[in-house]
């Protein structure tokens, strides 16, 4: 009985059958660039995979795809069974989507609170005219989400919790970026993006965001992560699947201890880095 009651038959249940996310054929088209050809992947609930390649491969361009920023030329997307392919980006979050982006999009002037609570907007209830005609019940929900919100940081980082009221301008840059992955998480995600999460670390960074990343896997089992990065050690510490773009296209996918040793991904990185020198 307890388990009984969960509503949306048939739309749930990614961990019966087949994938939580799954792109088939997935493309985009500016112009004459195909920035994102015929890309096909799925990710299980609980799993890590990360997405690899040069510069200007393609990898940013299908996390728009995949949370509604761009619709695609052709292709589809599939999140719990459901085909989301084309939905805006505010209906794919409330799907369970959720991401970070490469440049940080936090609110400098609000605190490390606040800009958790605005990750909560597609799960919370008040609109603006609850909030004038029911001022009492727009003010409960609102110190519960700020109490929800100091449970993200703390399961974040505990620093984060304890810098909490301060604003988020005043955070280094290896704290931005873990405060835009609680604010992510405040989404109450499925899936979570990750765009170069550790982009502007130092390696002691990255160790703890390695270490942060493994707690909330282990805090939130069910939660799935597709983690765009350029380093190296966190691309060999964390997930047990990588995929490889290069020119809009997947060449390779598998764990990376064999996909770092595949010639076509050696060519693209050594290629890639010739013309940039
Ligand atoms: N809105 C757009 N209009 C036109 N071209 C675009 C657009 N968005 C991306 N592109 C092009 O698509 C290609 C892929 O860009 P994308 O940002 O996805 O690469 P990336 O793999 O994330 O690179 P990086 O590692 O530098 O972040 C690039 O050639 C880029 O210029
Ligand atoms: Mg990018």
């Amino acid at each position: 009985m307890g388990e009984a009651g969960m509503g949306e038959a048939g739309m749930r249940g990614p961990g019966l059958s087949g994938p939580l996310l799954e792109a088939r054929n997935l493309s985009i088209r500016f112009g004459g660039l195909v920035a994102v050809s015929r890309v096909d992947f799925s990710l299980a609930a609980g799993e890590v995979l990360c997405v690899i390649g040069p510069n200007g491969a393609g990898k940013s361009t299908l996390f728009n795809l995949i949370s509604g920023l761009y619709r695609p030329s052709s292709g589809t997307v599939r999140l719990a069974g459901r085909d989301i392919t084309g939905w805006p980006a505010h209906r794919i979050a409330a799907a369970g989507i959720a991401r970070t982006f490469q440049s940080s999009r936090l609110f400098a002037d609000l605190t490390l609170i606040d800009n958790v609570v605005i990750g909560m907007h597609c799960r919370t209830r008040t609109g603006v005219f609850d909030a004038l005609l029911r001022p009492a019940r727009a003010r409960a929900e609102l110190e519960a989400a700020a109490a929800r919100a100091g449970d993200l940081l703390r399961l974040v980082s505990p620093d984060l919790h304890d810098r909490r009221h301060s604003l988020a301008g005043a955070l280094p840059q290896a704290d931005r970026r873990r405060l835009e992955i609680a604010r992510a998480l405040a989404s109450e995600p499925k899936v979570i993006l990750l765009d170069e999460p550790s982009s502007g670390m130092d390696d002691r960074d990255t160790d703890a965001l390695i270490e942060d990343i493994r707690l909330t896997m282990t805090e939130r089992p069910g939660l799935s992560y597709i983690i765009i990065e350029h380093d190296m050690r966190l691309v060999a510490a964390l997930p047990e699947r990588v995929m490889v773009i290069d020119y809009g296209e997947k060449i390779a996918e598998g764990p990376f201890a064999e996909v770092r040793l595949m010639p076509r991904v050696q060519e693209a990185y050594l290629g890639r880095k010739a013309t940039h020198a």
